[in-house]
Formats: C-alpha cells, sequence, structure tokens
C-alpha cells in the first residue's frame, strides 16, 4: 500500500532542526524554528517549570484520564491569564478555555469548530503569516484566504492595502489575527491602527480569531493581554488560541489553550459540547503533564512571580539582539537597511534576503533560517554575532 506514497520534501521550519543538528561546521548559526536560545544557544528549562515539575510529581494522585477539555485548573488559570478573571464574557458565562496540545492542536480545533457552525466558513489570513497557519487550518477543508499584511521591500506593514482588503471581505467572514510579535515578521500593528481593524471588523460583523503564541514577548503580559481583552468586550464572538510553548519553555510538552466567547451563555454550552466532541474524535484527550505546571505556577504567587521575572528576560534579551543586530549590520557595506529589526517585536524578523541568498548563507556560512529569510532573533549571541554580520553582508550584493 505505501509503494503509493511520495517521498516528501521537510517542513520547511521543523526540518531546518534537523538541517542544522547535520551540519558539522564549528561557526554554523541556528535562526530557524522558534525556540527561545539563551547567550550560550542552550534552550534550558525555566528553573520556575523544573520547581513546579517537582511539586507535580510529588502531589499528582493519579493519572487516569481527564475530560476532553483537560485539566480544569489549568483551563481557569488560562482563561484569567489571557482575558482577566473579571472580563465581561467571563462573568456573564459567555467564554470557555480548553486545554489543547500546543497552540497547534488550539487552532486545528478551532478549524474543527468553524466548520461545525458554518460549512463554506472562510478565514482570511495575513500574506505572510506563520508558514503552517495555510497546512494546519486548510487540511481540515476550511476555506482560507489572504489580506495583504507586509511588504519586504519597504520592511514595512501594509496598513492601508490591509484595511482596503478587510473593507471587501463578505460581512460575517473570520479574520485571523496575530495577537502579538507577528510571525515571521515581528511587525505588529501600533494601537491606533489595532482600533480601527476592530472598528472596521465591528461593522462589518467579521469575527476576530486570535492567534497567541508569544504572549509576553512583545510587552509585559497584562499589556501584551489589553488588546485581545478589548477585542473580547467589543465583538459578541471570538476566537483565541493560545501556547505555552514559548512563553513557559514548554515545546515539547505541547501545552495550549483554545478559548471561545459566545453571544450567550447558551451558545457557549453548546460550543464547549461541540468542541469537546471534535477532540474525542482526534486525540481523545490532551497530554496533562505540562498544563499541570503551567497550572501550579499560575496558582502559586512566588512561582508565578518567578516566571515573570524569567519571561521578561526572555524578552529583553530579544530587544537587545534586535538592536544589536542593526547597529552591526550598520556598520558594514550591505547596501541595505536593517532598521526594522531593532524595531521589531518577538523572536522573528524578516532580513529581506532573497531565496538564493538565503541558500548561499546557509551553503557558504551554515547560517540557518526560513527561506524567507524569517530569522529567530534568540539565536543571536555575542559569540556569534560579528561572524553572522559578515555572513549576511557577504550574500548581500
Ligand atoms: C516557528 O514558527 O518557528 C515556531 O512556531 C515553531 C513551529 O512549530 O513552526
Amino acid at each position: 500500500m505505501f509503494e503509493s506514497l511520495e517521498k516528501l520534501a521537510p517542513d520547511p521550519i521543523l526540518g531546518l532542526i534537523a538541517a542544522y543538528n547535520e551540519d558539522s561546521r564549528a561557526d554554523k548559526v541556528d535562526l530557524g524554528a522558534g525556540v527561545y536560545r539563551d547567550e550560550a544557544g542552550d534552550t534550558p528549562v525555566l528553573r520556575s517549570v523544573k520547581a513546579a515539575e517537582a511539586v507535580v510529581l510529588d502531589t499528582q494522585a493519579s493519572k487516569t484520564y481527564t475530560g476532553s477539555d483537560g485539566a480544569a485548573d489549568f483551563n481557569q488559570h488560562m482563561q484569567a491569564l489571557l482575558l482577566g478573571a473579571d472580563h465581561p464574557a467571563v462573568r456573564d458565562g459567555r467564554a470557555w478555555t480548553i486545554q489543547t496540545p500546543g497552540g497547534s492542536g488550539a487552532l486545528r480545533v478551532a478549524a474543527w469548530l468553524i466548520l461545525r457552525a458554518r460549512e463554506n466558513a472562510r478565514v482570511w489570513v495575513s500574506d505572510p503569516t506563520w508558514a503552517n497557519h495555510i497546512p494546519l487550518l486548510g487540511s481540515t477543508g476550511l476555506q482560507l484566504e489572504t489580506y495583504p499584511y507586509y511588504d519586504v521591500s519597504t520592511r514595512g506593514i501594509r496598513f492601508d492595502d490591509m484595511m482596503a482588503a478587510l473593507k471587501a471581505v463578505p460581512n460575517g467572514e473570520i479574520v485571523l489575527l496575530h495577537a502579538t510579535c507577528h510571525n515571521p515578521t515581528g511587525a505588529d500593528l501600533e494601537q491606533a491602527q489595532w482600533d480601527a481593524v476592530a472598528d472596521l471588523m465591528e461593522e462589518k460583523s467579521l469575527l476576530p480569531f486570535f492567534d497567541m503564541a508569544y504572549l509576553g514577548f512583545a510587552g509585559p503580559l497584562e499589556e501584551d493581554a489589553a488588546n485581545v481583552r478589548r477585542f473580547a468586550e467589543r465583538f459578541p464572538e471570538m476566537i483565541l488560541a493560545s501556547s505555552c510553548s514559548k512563553n513557559f519553555g514548554l515545546y515539547r510538552d505541547r501545552v495550549g489553550a483554545l478559548t471561545v466567547v459566545s453571544s450567550s451563555s447558551a451558545n457557549a454550552e453548546a460550543s464547549w459540547s461541540q468542541a469537546v466532541n471534535i477532540v474525542r474524535r482526534i486525540y481523545s484527550v490532551p497530554p496533562n503533564h505540562g498544563a499541570s505546571v503551567v497550572a501550579t505556577i499560575l496558582a502559586d504567587e512566588s512561582l508565578r512571580t518567578q516566571w515573570i521575572g524569567q519571561l521578561d528576560a526572555m524578552r529583553a534579551r530579544l530587544q537587545g539582539n534586535r538592536r544589536a543586530l542593526t547597529e552591526a549590520l550598520a556598520g558594514v557595506d550591505t547596501g541595505r537597511d536593517f532598521s526594522h529589526v531593532a524595531a521589531g517585536f518577538g523572536m522573528f524578523s524578516i532580513l529581506g534576503l532573497s531565496q538564493e541568498e538565503v541558500g548561499r548563507i546557509r551553503d557558504e556560512f551554515g547560517v540557518y533560517m526560513v527561506s524567507s529569510s524569517r530569522i529567530n532573533v534568540a539565536g543571536i549571541s555575542r559569540a556569534n554575532i560579528d561572524y553572522l554580520v559578515k555572513a549576511i553582508a557577504g550574500v548581500c550584493s
């Protein structure tokens, strides 16, 4: 049977991890997959996570099944973290949160839920967007369209084009928005632009569908959550896929959440029952370990404070790396402007190299980045920045 299957190329992002590991050059640089790295190039388990893991190991009395919605304490704490415990949608019983295997799991369950609600639903995603958005959402059969977002040649957000495109979206359709730290560009809307998007979407009854994989990476937690909370106040319905991979460093433990705001508590009960039914038909119940760790951290004042400090430190390092790269590139002759790197948020920036230049920098210098020239700024360190700048200048013709 399997003779009929063709061999596929590796995944455009995860495939870089294997390619980098196989490269034997000592001075290779990994700017590929979106994984936080410290100055030594490591992705250590956060101390708050280690401490919470000890608590979980010590106190966990059973490994029996949770429900398809996962761990109840995790769901409650995540909802409070994302929306705020006093949010009107929470108070009115119009919001529910279920634990999912990572943000990807949340996106996938959301896609099926949208399809159950409306078979011919269309979701509008930014151009460009996370390389896995279209495969992950589209392979459910959900129809996807794109709206303009970023111009690589000017390294700027195409806000007017974005607004014009959203204006032309038929009323009632769904718009996927990156809550913070746009992946792959690192270019986020300013507050006034977010407000204009919200006004337009409200006028056209467009449904906001947020992907929030980087809460706490653009600014402090409350600041990063504020925009999504405002949308949830203005819109009767909202979808929010969130991830704990980056901000808790729990990548492989697969911790995420799907939050849905409905127009009434009865509608919320119905959509929740559909969501858990969908989960039962895919993975039955989500893994528990990472979610228990997150719930333990969020419930304990001192672990929570420790975690927020670690998150602040990650964010500060990313911002420092952005500035350092922009400054270092300004000091060499590339004939190009890289100031947008310093101005961006989160892990990513698009350098603006051509596909051919991305191939050359990998072949000639062992510098790994996504083919769009998206770099993970966490991979920059004092030890490799001079080499990296030399490599970038070396391929800029
Ligand atoms: C990324 O964009 O590099 C990360 O979100 C990892 C992934 O799963 O693609």
